[in-house]
């Protein structure tokens, strides 16, 4: 008969191997990428072509798109085998300060991303919030981006035009890269995507939303970057499986 004691220690020794099991495959988990925003980023096709141009290039074996909803409102279709990851956190609507205040905590704590990539800002300026109230919300969102992943990655898009009340982006605008720069870490890096220059109404569907030229300005102005992301977080080890894959000694595509 076996006793408690052994019976006890038996199971400690198996919760051991567990955890060395479960330590084995956190370092080979996919690098998780969340696409967070508001309708710009739910309704529309700009993660579709990303995904596809990331896996033009043999990267999303490597890779994850994560979030709460696999919603695909603009009814995309990707171009390649295969289909596009459609996990984002982009909710028509929303605004920074609100997701800032009610939301962060809870889609970070279920996703825990290793990059963050977002454009928010549009409909706080339709209800008429401060560049200061968007900015402060995003320095909170990126505390809290933190607290979820010390290490985390964050892209922060500048916000496309409105064709109506656009004063507001302009001005958010102008904060952002020296927000960003002010707030930079090397452990956790920013980057500023610059989704607006050379970005008109033309490449509108409505004075708000990207069309299918917007969405492809979108994706090409974020690909480089998260490429670059990418390629480091590769030879840190973080996704695991890439330098096997061939990614070894890519060029960086930024340079
Ligand atoms: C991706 O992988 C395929 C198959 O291994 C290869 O033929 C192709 O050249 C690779 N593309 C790039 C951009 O590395
Ligand atoms: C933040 O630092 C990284 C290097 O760690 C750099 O590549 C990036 O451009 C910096 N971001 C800004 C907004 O200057």
């Amino acid at each position: 008969m076996i006793s408690v004691t052994v019976l006890f220690n038996l199971l400690q020794a198996l919760g051991g191997i567990l955890g060395l099991l479960e330590s084995a495959t956190d370092s080979q988990v996919k690098l998780k990428i969340m696409p967070l925003g508001d309708s710009i980023t739910a309704i529309t096709c700009w993660r579709t072509l990303l995904w596809d141009t990331l896996r033009d290039a043999n990267l999303t074996d490597y890779i994850q798109f994560v979030g709460s909803s696999t919603s695909n409102a603009g009814a995309c279709i990707g171009t390649g085998p295969g289909t596009w990851d459609h996990h984002h956190e982009g909710h028509g609507g929303y605004t920074a300060v609100d997701i800032a205040d009610n939301n962060q905590v809870g889609w970070l704590g279920a996703a825990r991303p290793d990059v963050v990539m977002f454009m928010l800002g549009t409909n706080d300026v339709t209800h008429g919030h401060s560049t200061a109230a968007i900015i402060d919300a995003y320095t909170r969102m990126v505390g809290l981006m933190r607290d979820s992943k010390p290490g985390v990655n964050i892209i922060v898009d500048l916000v496309i035009p409105l064709a109506v009340g656009n004063a507001g982006v302009v001005e958010l605008n102008a904060a952002i890269l020296p927000w960003a720069k002010a707030l930079n870490s090397t452990d956790s890096p920013i980057y500023v995507a610059d989704t607006n220059t050379g970005f008109t109404d033309a490449d509108e569907v409505d004075g708000v939303h990207p069309n299918a030229n917007g969405d492809r300005k979108i994706a090409g102005c974020l690909y480089p970057i998260l490429r670059q992301i990418i390629d480091q977080s590769c030879e840190a080890g973080d996704a695991v499986g890439c330098l096997a894959g061939g990614l070894e000694g890519v060029e960086d595509v930024t340079e």
